[in-house]
């Protein structure tokens, strides 16, 4: 019993000797095994154990116990304040590294999307118009059926649509969804316009992309013509290309949604008599456009007796393309870090 007293006495010296000396966190392991390992001093003082008399292992025992925790604690402790004099020595090579003196280069800057939906936001609600938004995961209604374009109608041929594995649900293929969405819970006067994201399954080329940006714009109110719609768009474009004496070319188009239909064209901001811009025409394809058709009031419970309205409908793309001289639409969704910082 006295030696093996002696023997812990002796141990707990030599383990405060060597985690004294300890100056890594492998050192501090090598401790752990040494004396808590399996085959360690402590489990070599715990085996000896057995030959003692049960009153002395009574006594002895708790000993053992004692410096295990003990020294489990202390190993715990010197680990922990290692690390914490690694962190701080970490910190002092960087003492010198001041965040707020970045202050006159600030990486990043705004995607030509964003500046030209600003701008956009800023042309509409000058003319008193209201931001609108909808889902982009749609229903066959919404999308088609309410807009005039019934189950089997040709024109669903011109959306090529990504329907979802859920039966009447699809990616919307144009904003004109939002014209329903609003005129159902709202009675005229209403001005909207709606930018958002539209899909559509069809292969890429420099001016088709498979997922892109349209904004829609409408206006219901009594006594609203065609002349109405083509002064809006007029000044729209013109405040979009700052080019007041920007001239709209305006010709028949069909969409099942209103009547009559238009396409319509700006002026080539960039030439006068034809580039290839504009594909030597001096002309460009914005918008299509028209008044809201009598069944798509109907559809929503606005009497076409009583109102009338237009509607436009633009790619965004388009819009970025011209006003920024972009050659090709995929660029604008593009995350290539060359491409995105010429954008900015
Ligand atoms: C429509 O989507 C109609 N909803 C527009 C409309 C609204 C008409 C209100 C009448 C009244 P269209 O499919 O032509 O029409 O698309 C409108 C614009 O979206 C096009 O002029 C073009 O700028 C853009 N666009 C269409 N398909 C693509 C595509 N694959 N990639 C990029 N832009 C596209």
């Amino acid at each position: 019993m006295n030696s093996l007293t002696t023997t812990l006495e002796q141990l707990k010296k030599s383990f405060h000797l060597a985690l004294e000396k300890a100056s890594d966190a492998d050192q501090i392991e090598e401790i752990r095994i040494a004396f808590l390992g399996r085959n360690g001093h402590i489990a070599a003082i715990m085996d000896q154990l057995k030959e003692l008399s049960l009153e002395d292992k009574r006594s002895f025992g708790p000993l053992v116990n004692e410096f295990k925790t003990m020294a489990q604690d202390a190993l715990n402790n010197k680990k922990s304040r290692l690390e914490h004099e690694v962190i701080t020595q970490k910190l002092q090579t960087f003492k010198d590294f001041d965040v707020s003196a970045y202050t006159s280069h600030i990486p990043g800057s705004l995607h030509v999307y964003t500046h030209l939906i600003r701008k956009i936001q800023d042309i509409f609600i000058s003319m008193g118009y209201q931001e609108a938004q909808g889902p982009e995961v749609e229903t066959d209604y919404y999308n088609f059926g309410a807009l005039n374009i019934p189950d089997n109608h040709p024109a669903r041929d011109t959306h090529d649509t990504f329907w979802l594995t859920t039966p009447g649900l699809l990616m919307r293929t144009h904003t004109s969804t939002v014209q329903i969405r609003t005129m159902e819970n709202s009675q005229p006067p209403i001005a909207i316009f709606a930018p958002g994201r539209t899909f559509r399954n069809e292969a890429t080329d420099a001016t088709h992309d498979f997922q892109f940006m349209q904004v829609e714009g409408f206006l219901i109110d009594t006594d609203i013509s065609i002349s109405h719609l083509l002064a809006t768009v007029q000044v729209f474009l013109q405040e979009v290309f700052e080019r007041k004496d920007l001239n709209i070319r305006v010709l028949p188009d069909f969409f099942p949604f209103v009547e009559p239909g238009l396409q319509i064209s700006a002026q080539c901001p960039f030439c006068s008599s034809g580039c290839s811009i504009c594909k030597k025409t001096g002309w460009i394809e914005i918008m299509g456009a028209g008044m809201v058709h009598p069944n798509v009031l109907k559809a929503t419970g606005i009497d076409p007796e009583k109102y009338s309205g237009f509607a436009f409908g633009f790619g965004l793309a388009r819009l970025a393309m011209i006003k920024y001289g972009i050659h090709d639409i995929r660029l604008l969704n593009s995350t290539q870090i060359e491409v995105l910082e010429q954008l900015g």
